[in-house]
């Protein structure tokens, strides 16, 4: 039994540092989703304007503080457990910096749409989609299966 400076408290905090991952996730999934119908609006369309009021809410109601609160309970667990010498940790943490890059990339890319800047094809985006789900896939394997 690993319990750590977090005692009884250590598997509520791993409860909710996945209940908050899922729920970046979601938002991860749904931002480049949005971006493509965004696309379909002309510019400076209220169509348009309804896409960046929508892209804003799930980035300051979802996606930042989800982002924040996984790395966070994260971090507290990986102290907690001492596992920052562990090679599935060095590899989660290379996948993890990956999904924040890719977070901040939605962020980014909402503001150029905010702009009138669509930098993207529609196909383009939905390639750009399947980061999100592969970075998750290996993330759950390296912080379940734990292989090395
Ligand atoms: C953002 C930085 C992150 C850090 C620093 C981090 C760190 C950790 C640590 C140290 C543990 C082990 C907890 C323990 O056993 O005491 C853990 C567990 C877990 N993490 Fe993360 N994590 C992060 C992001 C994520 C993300 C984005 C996901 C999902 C996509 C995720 C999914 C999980 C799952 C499912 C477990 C439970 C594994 C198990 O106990 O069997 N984590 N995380």
């Amino acid at each position: 039994m690993m319990e750590g400076f977090l005692g009884n408290l250590w598997l509520w905090v791993k409860a909710a540092h996945i209940i908050f991952a899922i729920f970046l996730m979601a938002g991860l999934f749904m931002m480049p989703r949005f971006f493509i119908y965004h696309q379909e609006a002309p510019v400076g369309s209220p169509e348009d304007a309804r896409w960046i009021e929508r892209e804003r809410r799930l980035k300051n109601i979802i996606l930042n503080p989800s982002l924040i609160v996984v790395w966070v309970l994260g971090i507290v667990l990986a102290l907690n457990g001492g596992m920052f010498s562990q090679g599935w940790f060095h590899a989660k943490l290379l996948f993890v910096l990956l999904l924040s890059g890719y977070h901040g990339w939605t962020v980014g890319y909402a503001k150029k749409l905010a702009r009138g800047e669509r930098a993207f094809s529609d196909k383009k985006l939905r390639m750009w989609n399947e980061v999100p789900g592969v970075a998750a896939a290996v993330i759950v394997i390296l912080a379940v299966v734990r292989p090395f």
